[in-house]
């Protein structure tokens, strides 16, 4: 199986697409292997034609780490951690509208989310990816040295809160408004991805509520200034689903976009949410 992997790069930042596996069956250890190499190279990979229950769905995650319950976004019913993400021909928002790292509201981020495709609108629907290495390195030496000494607050009270943009009722999603009970998590500025040792942006516009020290409002010109920076064309790319299409990315070191531009249609994905292995764990501390 591991000699019919094919991986081919499909963007200059970030992006290669596999083929020559079924990620429905219960694959070897090597294979694994390949896979999350691949993912923490190309820092997103995606498969096609797959045909993935919940069940298989979770199986394939959890090969990578605990599967991540989400704290606000409802699961299925038999499968909490396989999280449907929909939006109905009468909704006028979507799921992960805009950029963002999945769980950097955690005290320990997830790792990585598998996106698997039930159905697609005719057009549009397509997920946006932008590489916060490329985005670390484009930077200055004087910059990143500033950057690096650094650490960021992180909480979900702009999206889960009462009124938060990602609670925003949703005809097929059970969202719960965090009121309140969210908490506020410190991470650094600069990741450093503790599988490749590459260095990352890790601030995020959905997510990072200010520099840890600051002031919100002393934050908000260097924080603005990375969010405008990190999205720029040059480390992004893009990726356009059709039924069975699998998309999995590295939140270490990814942002992404669902575009909603698809009115009037119905758009239904499943995501299982990959945390990190108990060992290794870092060093976010909880904010006062
Ligand atoms: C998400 O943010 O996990 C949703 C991405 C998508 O639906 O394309």
């Amino acid at each position: 199986m591991s000699q019919s992997l094919n991986i081919r790069r499909t963007a200059g930042a970030l992006g290669a697409e596999i083929t020559g596996v079924d990620l429905s069956r219960d694959l070897s250890d090597p294979v694994i292997a390949a896979i999350r190499a691949a993912l923490v190279e190309h820092q997103v990979i995606f498969f096609r034609d797959q045909s993935l229950s919940p069940a298989e769905q979770g199986r394939f995650g959890a090969r990578f780490g605990p599967l991540n319950i989400h704290p606000y976004v409802a699961g299925m019913a038999d499968y909490p951690a396989v999280m449907e993400v929909i939006k109905e021909p009468q909704d006028k928002t979507n799921f992960g509208g805009g950029w963002h790292s999945d769980m950097s509201f955690l005290a320990r981020p997830s790792i990585g989310s598998i996106l698997y495709a039930v159905e697609v609108p005719a057009f549009g629907g397509d997920t946006l990816f932008a590489s916060q290495a490329a985005a670390f390195e484009a930077l200055s030496a004087g910059m990143q040295a500033t950057l690096e000494g650094l650490n960021a607050v992180h909480g979900a009270s702009t999206q889960y809160g009462p009124g938060g943009i990602s609670s925003r009722k949703r005809s097929s999603m059970v969202i719960a408004e965090a009121d309140g009970l969210e908490g506020e998590f410190v991470h650094p500025v600069v990741l450093i991805h503790p599988e490749s040792g590459r260095k990352a942006l890790y601030v995020n516009p959905a997510f990072t509520l200010r520099i840890d020290g600051w002031t919100a409002r002393e934050s908000r010109p260097l924080l603005d200034f990375l969010f405008q920076h990190s999205r720029h064309e040059a480390y992004t790319c893009r990726f356009n689903w059709a039924p069975g299409s699998v998309a999995f990315w590295d939140n270490r070191s990814v942002w992404h976009y669902a575009l909603n531009d698809y009115p009037g249609q119905r758009r239904h994905m499943r995501r299982v949410t990959v945390d990190p292995w108990p060992e290794a764990v870092a060093t976010a501390v909880a904010a006062e």
